[in-house]
């Protein structure tokens, strides 16, 4: 029997315990083995019926030699980072759902897993319970990635979903999202983009080779969004959803951004609402793969927790997951699509400024589509006229 440590109790945690106590027969079944939660580490002591495994000492789990494989749940950087090494360090694989850690300290602590001959998995970092880290460097390893695009956070989603559909208030949504246990501990991270940030980091730390770090990637989320440009949108056949992106460039190199984008009603992903994420990977030789799923959630991302646990335990990788030093990354505003503008300016101005411009709508001002733009021109554009909103369009 393989013993393991979860290290965190808290929403995830609780989700790792529940799913290896309740699909316990069908674990064994997969992995020839059966998988048994001997540690819990807690900083709080609680009445639970998980209270007899409960420590708050890491030394009884680095030092117990019963134990293959840590959980960690905690989140953040702080105790999260030194009790990774120190359980890497110990000769212990370590399996996360913490994006933080992963996005700005994952390059450090795969060589770390390398050196002590373990390995440090984050399936359930980006996208809750999709399978994308593992088809991303396995599945599709045969392709030069060119893009990665996504939905890659459930909070924003699910508020962006009940605003919308059932004419919630943000500051209610985001209250729903929090005891369902979607949301960050500073919520802060998922409403301004944050969140999703990270996760586009690490999802290009795969699919280029090379650390992004997270201060150089631009980070807006949907607190300045304005509900008018979400109808004006819609009534002209687009949805807005928060996406996180990462793309190779013609010039060379690669951006990495997140911002929310109109995307045509005709694209599947224009329809993924509530706490679902959905992610585009394109790869040179396969074309356009859609994966979609839970994006948050106890149970949904403890499956991708176990099943880390499960690959950790069942041998060897078959690829190596690791990136190099960081090197290419490029202005994000070097991106060209087409923009969406609202300006105060009549049509007329528009049409002066911008000669290619769809006119959506023209009603105490004018809300309309550029043709492809930089984000540098973009910028210089909107200074000839009075812009109140502007956002990317995804084509
Ligand atoms: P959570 O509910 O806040 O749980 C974190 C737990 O860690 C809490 O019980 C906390 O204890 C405990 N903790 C904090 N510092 C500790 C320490 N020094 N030693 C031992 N325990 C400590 O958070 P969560 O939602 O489970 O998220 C955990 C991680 O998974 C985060 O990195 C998050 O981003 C990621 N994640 C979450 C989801 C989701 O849907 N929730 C999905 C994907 C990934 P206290 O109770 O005493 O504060
Ligand atoms: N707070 C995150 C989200 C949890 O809402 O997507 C999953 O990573």
């Amino acid at each position: 029997m393989a013993k393991i440590a979860v290290l965190g109790f808290g929403t995830v945690g609780g989700g790792v315990a529940r799913v290896l106590e309740e699909n316990r027969e069908a674990i064994a079944a997969r992995l020839g083995e059966e998988v048994s939660l001997k540690r819990i580490l807690v900083r709080r002591f609680r009445e639970s019926p998980w209270r007899d495994r409960m420590t708050d000492r890491i030394q009884d789990i680095t030092e117990d030699p019963e134990v293959s494989v840590a959980v960690e749940v905690i989140g953040g950087v702080d105790a999260a980072l030194d009790y990774t090494r120190r359980c890497l360090m110990a000769g212990k694989h370590v399996v996360t759902a913490n994006k933080q850690l992963v996005a700005e300290h994952g390059r450090e602590l795969l060589e770390l897993a390398e050196e002590h001959g373990v390995r440090y998995l984050f399936e359930a970092s980006v996208g809750g319970g999709i399978p994308l880290l593992h088809p991303l460097v396995n599945c599709l390893g045969a392709n030069r990635i060119e893009e990665v695009y996504g939905i890659l956070n459930g909070t924003t989603n699910y508020i962006l979903t009940q605003m919308t559909e059932q004419g919630e208030s943000f500051r209610d949504a985001l209250r729903a999202a929090q005891e369902k246990g979607y949301a960050e501990a500073d919520p802060t991270a998922d409403v301004e983009g944050i969140d999703a940030g990270r996760k586009t980091c690490i999802l290009a730390d795969l699919a280029f080779g090379q650390e992004t770090p997270p201060a150089e990637v631009p980070m807006e989320g949907i607190t300045r969004l304005d509900l008018r440009d979400v109808a004006i949108a819609r009534a002209a056949g687009y949805r807005v959803k928060l996406l996180g992106r990462t793309l190779r460039l013609p010039e060379g190199g690669y951006a990495a951004y997140v911002a929310p984008h109109l995307i045509p009603e005709g694209k599947p992903i224009a329809h993924v609402s509530g706490v679902f994420n959905a992610a585009v990977i394109r790869g040179s030789a396969v074309g356009e793969t859609l994966f979609c799923g839970p994006g948050a959630g106890a149970c949904p991302t403890a499956s991708a927790c176990v099943a880390d646990v499960m690959d950790c335990l069942a041998g060897p990788a078959r690829f190596r997951f690791r990136w190099g030093k960081a090197g290419g990354l490029r202005d994000a505003r070097e991106v060209v699509s087409r923009w969406y503008l609202r300006t105060g300016a009549g049509a007329s101005a528009v049409l002066a400024a911008f000669p290619e411009a769809e006119v959506l709508l023209e009603e105490g001002g004018c809300a309309f589509l550029t043709g492809p733009l930089s984000g540098y021109a973009a910028e210089t554009a909107a200074k000839t006229l009075p812009v109140l909103a502007r956002l990317r369009v995804l084509d």
